[in-house]
């Protein structure tokens, strides 16, 4: 296991180049489960959920080859299994969307449920409810969904919550289901959006992705494609933040503004310079960090993937801000690393009053989950001396190269072998 080791206080300056979006690439990767034909799929983040994918994929039978470092080839041809083992969807929940493509290509799936996960419960039952609700029998057993369906049969879904995970599963079994399919208070996630794109050009009849209902019409038959996976924009808010706690200057290529209209618009809020370019977002902090309220929500609000980083962001600034987490239980993890290294942090229930403080200080921290493990590294960037961030695997099964492209851009950043790991 590697460590990062920072040593804060260099204001980030130059370009760097946002990756494709792993959200985006793991369902449209299980969408290849949908026909027999290749699918090619570029700008691939390469990443340790990727690479977990592959290997599920794999197990079904799917033929899986790098064309180039950011193109796959996918072919499923001939499925060979129809289970989901839990030791795959135990260390990545999107293990679990190979449930729908799985169930309406052969008509049946063996899956295992997710578990817990740090952030909070994450339960599957709008997936499941959803699944049945096109015909499926299904059964909980041993810690498994046992799904079986000779066809699957549209149906109008309400999603009590409007879930990414289960809009994209439903997506993917309604496109081969038998006649209209309408799904309502369906998440509009950018992802969601390029997944049903990928769909769309393998053959499927979707509309209304990007907004809260879905219409599938289903059809006999999908084929191969080509699909671009658009950018992570978590990845590029990120990048976006990193410039700003360091008080840098930073042109983040491939950001789209539109995607991250929150984002921006609560960065500028708290006295950073967010400006459009021709090929992605400039970032500058000339003043310091001025305190904001914040309310984590579906998209197109703040994005929980960024609340964390945000927070390392406003824990190095001026006055008092609150942050409210409405999306996931338990993710303020992070938060006792950051008083760890200085913050001023207060949390009760959803709710973390952030109290600026003007230097953070370097200190030993542990990654917990994905999104808290880069604010622990963003926080190192702006603190005083040196910070050691343990269990990295958390970043490396979300970011790519994130150390590396630090370094590009004046970071004082490595990454060492953790001899005191356990
Ligand atoms: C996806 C993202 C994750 C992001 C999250 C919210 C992927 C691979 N992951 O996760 O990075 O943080 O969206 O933007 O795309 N819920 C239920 N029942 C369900 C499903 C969800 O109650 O069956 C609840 C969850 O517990 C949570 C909320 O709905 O409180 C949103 O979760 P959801 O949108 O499903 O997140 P994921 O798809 O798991």
């Amino acid at each position: 296991m590697d460590k990062i080791v920072i040593k804060g206080g260099v204001p980030l300056a130059g370009e760097v180049m946002v990756s494709g979006s792993k959200n985006a690439a793991l369902p449209i990767m299980m969408a290849s489960l949908l026909t027999s034909e290749p699918v090619v799929i570029r700008n691939v983040p390469q990443l340790r959920d990727i690479a977990t994918a592959l290997s599920l994929l794999h197990n079904l039978g799917v033929e899986g080859r790098w064309l180039d470092d950011h193109t796959l080839e996918l072919c499923a041809s001939r499925i060979i299994s129809h289970q989901a083992p839990y030791e795959l969807v135990k260390t990545m929940r999107a293990s679990f969307f190979v449930l729908g493509p799985l169930l309406a290509r052969t008509g049946r799936a063996r899956v295992s449920t997710p578990g817990g996960c740090a952030i909070g419960a994450r339960p599957v039952n709008l997936h499941i409810r959803g699944i049945r609700a096109l015909g499926t029998r299904i059964q909980m057993r041993h810690g498994y969904v046992e799904a079986h369906a000779d066809r699957l049969t549209g149906a109008r879904i309400w999603l009590d919550t409007p879930s990414v995970g289960a809009t994209e599963n439903i997506l993917m079994a309604a496109v081969l289901a038998r006649g209209h399919t309408t799904l309502e208070n369906a998440a509009r996630e950018p992802e969601v959006q390029d997944l049903a794109r990928m769909l769309n050009a393998m053959g499927a009849k979707i509309r209304g992705a990007g907004s809260h209902v879905i219409e599938i019409e289903g059809v006999e038959r999908l084929h191969g494609t080509e699909h671009t996976v658009i950018n992570d924009r978590i990845e590029a808010g990120t990048l976006m933040v990193a410039a700003a706690i360091t008080g840098g200057d930073v042109l983040v290529r491939g950001a789209c503004a539109d995607q991250l209209k929150a984002t921006i618009a609560k960065l500028q809020e708290s006295g950073i310079e967010v400006t459009p370019e021709a090929d992605g977002l400039r970032v500058r902090r000339k003043g310091p960090v001025r305190p904001v309220e914040l309310r984590t929500l579906p998209y197109p609000g703040f994005p929980t993937d960024l609340q964390a980083q945000m927070m390392a962001l406003l824990a190095h600034g001026e006055g008092t801000s609150v942050i409210t987490e409405t999306i996931f239980e338990n993710r303020f993890m992070h938060a006792l690393e950051l008083l760890r290294m200085g913050a001023d942090i207060v949390m009760k229930g959803p709710t973390a009053v952030v109290r600026g403080v003007p230097r953070l200080s370097g200190a030993p921290v542990m990654a917990t989950d994905l999104r808290a493990s880069s604010s622990l590294v963003l926080a190192g960037l702006a603190a005083e001396n040196t910070t050691e961030v343990h269990r990295v695997y958390h970043l490396d099964r979300g970011y790519e190269a994130l150390d590396s492209k630090l370094r590009s851009l004046g970071a004082r950043i490595e990454r060492v072998p953790d001899r005191g790991a356990s």
